[in-house]
Order: C-alpha cells, then sequence, then structure tokens
C-alpha cells in the first residue's frame, strides 16, 4: 500500500522496537480523561521526542546567543550549532550542497518565499501555473496572490475517485505558456503519493521548474531531492518531530541565487547604503534578520533520531499500520474511507453514516482518541467528495496497532450514540 512495503525488504536498521520508540516521547503517556491518549494527529503536527528536548534544552542553557554577528564564545557555537543543523537536513534529503538549503518558518513560508523570490521575478502576464486538486490551502493560495498580481493563470490536475491524481490530464495541461508546477508529495487530507518523480521529469522536458510540497511526505519515507531532480522541495519541522516555526526550503542552487530575496532585512545584505544594498549569497539572502536559531537546531536533532530508527523501518512499520487499519476500518458497516489509492502514506480520511465529523471528533476525544476533523486545509479535495469535512486519523510510527483497535472500538461507541 505505501512505499514501505518494498522497502521492508532492504530493512537494514536495527530490530523496529514499538515500546522502546514510545518510551521516548513523554506525552505519549498522558491520559484524556482517563484514557490513554491515542495519537492519531500527526499530520497536523508530530511529537517531540525527549532526545530532542534534550537538545532544545541544553543549547538555550549553555550554548544560547545570536548567529553570525559576534566574535564571542557563545555566539561561534550558535552559529556553529545552526549551520550543523542545516548540514544535517541536506544530508537527510541527500542535497548536493548546505547552501542549497534555507531555513524559513515552515511549509507555508517557504512556499510563499519561492512566489515572491521566484515567481514575481519570473512569471508574467498570461503565463501559467499547474496546480493539483490535492494541494494544501498553502500551495493554492500563495500561487493565486501571485497569479492575480501578475495576471497570470493557475492550471489544476484533476484526481479520480480514489483520490488519485489523473496524470495524463496533468500532462495535457502544458503549454506554451506553462511556467511552473507546484505539486504535493503526499496529500495531507487522504494520503495520496503522487508519482512526483514522473510529473517532475515531464515538466522539465518541457523547461519548466517544479516545486514539490514535501510536508507529508518526509515524516513517512525516504526523500532524495536529487533523485527527484525538482528544482524546490519544501517541508515543516513539526511534523517531523521537531519544534514548531521552523521549516525548509531546498533549491537548486542555480535557481536561487537567481531568485530575488523575499524578505529584507539584516543578514542577508553584503553591504548597505542609502544609494544601494547588495545582497547576501544563498541562503543568507533568504534568512533575513534572527533566524529560529533554537528550532533550527532541534529540527537537526530530530532528523538525526528519524534516521537512528531509519527511514525504511518508520515506513515499513506505518503501512503495516494503513494496513490494519483500513481493514480494521472496511469491516465496519456505515462507515467509509474517502481516499483509497493504491499508493498511500499512513492517513485515513473516514466518514461514518449519520454523524457529522465534529461529533465524530468530540466523541472520540472522550475515549482519548486524537482525531482531526474538517477539510484539512483542503477545501478542492473536500469539494471533488462532495463532503464539508472528514475525520482524519494520521499515523506516527510511533503509534501501535493497540491504538488502532482503540479507534475502532471508539468508532463504534459513536455509532451507537447515534444509534
Ligand atoms: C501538504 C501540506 N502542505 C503544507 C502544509 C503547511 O504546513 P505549515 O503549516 O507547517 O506551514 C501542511 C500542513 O498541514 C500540509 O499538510
Amino acid at each position: 500500500m505505501t512505499a514501505g512495503r518494498t522497502a521492508l525488504k532492504s530493512l537494514s536498521t536495527p530490530a523496529f522496537s514499538l515500546e522502546r520508540v514510545r518510551a521516548d516521547f513523554p506525552i505519549l503517556k498522558l491520559e484524556i480523561g482517563g484514557k490513554p491518549l491515542v495519537y492519531f494527529d500527526n499530520a497536523a503536527s508530530s511529537q517531540m521526542p525527549q532526545p530532542v528536548i534534550d537538545r532544545l534544552v541544553r543549547y538555550q542553557t549553555t550554548q544560547h546567543a545570536n548567529v553570525n554577528r559576534g566574535v564571542h564564545f557563545l555566539s561561534e557555537t550558535a552559529t556553529a550549532a545552526y549551520e550543523e543543523a542545516r548540514g544535517k537536513v541536506q544530508r537527510f534529503i541527500n542535497a548536493r550542497e548546505d547552501r542549497e538549503l534555507v531555513f524559513t518558518s515552515g511549509t507555508t513560508d517557504a512556499i510563499n518565499l519561492v512566489t515572491h523570490g521566484y515567481g514575481r521575478k519570473f512569471i508574467g502576464p498570461g503565463d501559467e501555473i499547474i496546480l493539483t486538486t490535492l494541494e494544501h490551502h498553502s500551495n493554492i493560495v500563495p500561487w493565486q496572490m501571485l497569479a492575480e498580481d501578475k495576471g497570470a493563470k493557475l492550471r489544476v490536475a484533476p484526481i479520480n475517485d480514489a483520490g488519485e491524481l489523473l496524470v495524463d490530464e496533468y500532462e495535457k495541461l502544458f503549454n506554451a505558456h506553462t511556467k511552473f508546477v507546484a505539486v504535493t508529495h503526499v496529500s495531507n487530507a487522504l494520503g495520496t503519493i503522487n508519482p512526483v518523480k514522473r510529473m517532475i521529469a515531464f515538466a522539465h522536458a518541457r523547461d519548466v521548474p517544479v516545486l514539490v510540497d514535501g510536508a507529508q511526505a518526509v515524516p513517512h519515507m525516504a526523500v532524495d531531492v536529487q533523485d527527484l531532480d525538482c528544482d524546490f522541495y519544501a517541508f515543516s519541522g513539526h511534523k517531523l518531530c521537531g519544534p514548531t516555526g521552523i521549516g525548509v526550503l531546498y533549491g537548486k542552487a542555480a535557481v536561487l541565487e537567481r531568485m530575488a530575496p523575499f524578505k529584507g532585512g539584516g543578514d542577508m545584505i553584503l553591504s548597505v547604503t542609502f544609494e544601494k544594498t547588495t545582497y547576501n549569497t544563498i541562503p543568507h539572502k533568504f534568512e533575513a534578520g534572527t533566524p529560529p536559531i533554537a528550532a533550527a537546531i532541534g529540527l537537526g536533532a530530530a532528523v538525526d533520531y528519524i534516521l537512528a530508527i531509519g527511514m525504511d523501518a518508520i515506513a515499513a512499520h506505518e503501512c503495516d499500520l494503513l494496513e490494519y487499519a483500513t481493514a480494521q476500518m472496511n469491516r465496519l458497516s456505515g462507515v467509509r474511507i474517502v481516499g483509497t489509492a493504491a499508493q498511500k502514506a499512513a492517513v485515513l480520511s473516514f466518514m461514518i453514516d449519520g454523524v457529522h465529523p465534529h461529533d465524530v471528533g468530540t466523541l472520540l476525544n472522550q475515549e482519548g482518541i486524537a482525531v482531526r476533523t474538517g477539510h484539512h486545509c483542503a477545501q478542492p479535495v473536500m469539494r471533488h467528495f462532495r463532503v464539508p469535512a472528514t475525520s482524519r486519523a494520521s499515523f506516527a510510527f510511533y503509534n501501535g496497532m493497540a491504538e488502532v483497535d482503540a479507534l475502532i472500538a471508539g468508532i463504534r461507541t459513536v455509532q451507537k450514540v447515534f444509534a
């Protein structure tokens, strides 16, 4: 069902121990209303393991100062730790050079950086930008704002009723006006994994650059930006066991160098006079002001933690969870899974007949189960399926089968209350 199935065969990390992994997450010991917490809202934000918390504490208690500006011990220490985090992220997604990694405040900020830094410079009246129905609002609205501003046009590749992108229709959207493609790697609402490598190759054959929104991909599968050959790749730290307030924009060095800065301020300059400013080299040209230093260092620690477990082991375990949960949910009458793509990451959106998703969420919360209900910032997806909202259980590697059983029991309770 996911990339994890094949990855299982090439498992080269030490055996995955759910018990050992769970022990690293203090928050998983919580009880909600007297019931053990079942945290299935990982697509919105994942939880933080103790080694990442410890790294943040060590930074704040022994290393903090502003970066880039000082010659004193703490400033040099903080700068080294901040740049070391950049290197960790570089290796995590296999970027060619560390200067191709820009720290942002999140995926949303990273995409806005591209619409401003690239879009405003290189997209003009009559140009077309291709998106897909599966996009999160973060990968729609910034492009819409750019298109309105520049007189450009959005074209949208449709999906089928399994929630899979119609790749042939995507390919038909290209014409002489096509100037950019922005596509999600994994749908946050449905879990669909898009065939981004094929989509990028098709776009590149027509000289069209591609941004991949990887917010929901990096927590679940190994990502290699050189192999994908994407021009941009964006993701958030807080969905990857890291802190909030930190994200990453990967961009090919040659593309980043051609771009205009997004935000102006300290650190993004080489020299300033009232007549003229010359900008810093990449990635600093895009990191105006004091960056989220602690959060970046925390993200570096999160990457270390995840790599120590192993992306293959994570993908394989989540694949088992998704297959089990899907089978269990399919056995329930009156429950419909929304999004049944052949290639899926660990997301299960569902509807219970006769019960509004918000009521589902409220009643599951009484059982200690955290799911997200709503449109998941993906209203075009909801519109495709003609629903205002779904309930969404999204899994992480620290979830277990017993928690899936609790969800299934919780759904039965909801059905009884509304019978
Ligand atoms: C696919 C996708 N893109 C973008 C975002 C936005 O991420 P952030 O709010 O961290 O900027 C999300 C968040 O849920 C997402 O799932």
